[in-house]
């Protein structure tokens, strides 16, 4: 099962980019999540992903770029602010929405008149997106490399894990180091919309733009991340209050229910069983193992895994809308 992952040297560099040149579909770390990645500039391949991934087809995925000088290539537009981000955080954790270039096929926008481009900071996708430019390619397509809904991938073997055989080869970039996904600003309306929080918080955002973006509108594009329901583990998830946990995990226990158990601040009691994992009382941290900690305890016979509630200062902002969207 392992034998497709493989070291990312510069040999299997070189293998992953000419099969992304042939059309086929490669895995490959990024700082944030693992991308289950394609030749943006070929329609058959892009639309492989969508079956790998159990994906509607009506959902965009980002193109991944190597310069900040091919998004001209890709979107119609680059607007002031949009570039001071990219100048900011690129290479790094933040996909920008832009207006798209005519020739962008509808597979990798959704059939949206916008495209999202982000300039990974991982090397090892740095070394393929070089080596993918070197034959010629314009620029990687990459959802996460997930099931569809399905929690996001930080590990090589989390990828093996969801998609089997759909995806031939695996670059293996060892865990990420922020682990959740990119933050995603639209510049396709009157102002910057934060359409997905993410690795690059509000603040920093707003130090660069003068102000924070806005929520997005009614006209804003369509994200998936932004579905209510999503980044989920298979068992039903559950936020529940620092204070109530302990009470909580007893009720379910005396009734013969199987739980798991995210907590933070918690100590496992003596008494439970199970699956108990303290995470980090620091939000990167905590972002950082977020994934692998819903993985790990989405173990078979688990029937809910419960969450001890975050902070609700802006630190946690990505952390709780994760959590969020994988507890609905
Ligand atoms: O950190 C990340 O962004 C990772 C790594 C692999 O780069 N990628 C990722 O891709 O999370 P994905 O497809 O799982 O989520 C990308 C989000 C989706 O919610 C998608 O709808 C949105 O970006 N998106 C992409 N292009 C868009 C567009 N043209 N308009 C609106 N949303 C777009
Ligand atoms: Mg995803």
């Amino acid at each position: 099962m392992s034998g497709r992952i493989a070291a990312p040297t510069s040999a299997a560099v070189a293998d992953a980019a000419r099969r992304l040149h042939a059309g086929e579909l490669v895995a490959f770390p990024t700082e944030t999540v693992y991308g289950l990645g394609a030749d943006a500039g070929n329609r058959d391949a892009v639309h492989r992903i969508f079956t790998a991934k159990g994906r509607p087809t009506d959902h965009p995925v980002i193109v991944h770029l190597q310069h900040v000088a091919q998004v001209e290539r890709w979107a119609r537009e680059f607007p002031d602010g949009a570039r001071r981000l990219a100048a900011a955080f690129w290479p790094g954790p933040l996909t920008l929405i832009l207006p798209r270039a005519g020739h962008v096929d509808d597979a990798v926008t959704g059939g949206q008149d916008s495209v999202g481009l982000r300039m990974p900071a991982h090397p090892v996708a740095s070394a393929l997106l070089a080596a993918f430019a070197a034959l010629g390619g314009n620029g990687i397509a990459a959802p996460s490399a997930n099931r569809f809904g399905h929690v996001s991938p930080t590990t090589a073997q989390h990828v093996a894990d969801d998609l089997g055989d759909a995806v031939a080869m695996i670059l293996d970039g060892g865990p990420c180091a922020v682990g959740i996904e990119s933050t995603i600003v639209a510049f396709t309306g009157s102002e910057p919309a934060l359409l997905r929080p993410g690795g690059i918080g509000i603040d920093a955002l707003a130090g660069v733009l003068g102000r924070a973006p806005k929520a997005p509108g009614l006209d804003a594009p369509r994200a998936s991340g932004m579905l209510a329901s999503h980044y989920a583990p298979h068992a039903p998830a559950r936020l529940v209050a620092c204070g109530d946990l302990p009470s909580e995990t007893a009720r379910r226990a005396a009734s013969g229910e199987r739980v798991a158990v995210l907590a933070r601040t918690l100590p496992r009691p003596r008494e439970f069983v199970g699956a108990w994992v303290v995470a980090s009382t620091a939000a990167q941290d905590y972002a950082h193992d977020l994934y692998a900690n819903l993985r790990a305890l989405d173990l078979p016979g688990v029937k809910a895994i419960l969450i001890e509630a975050v902070p609700d200062n802006s630190d946690w902002f990505a952390v709780r809308d994760r959590l969020t969207r994988a507890t609905n």
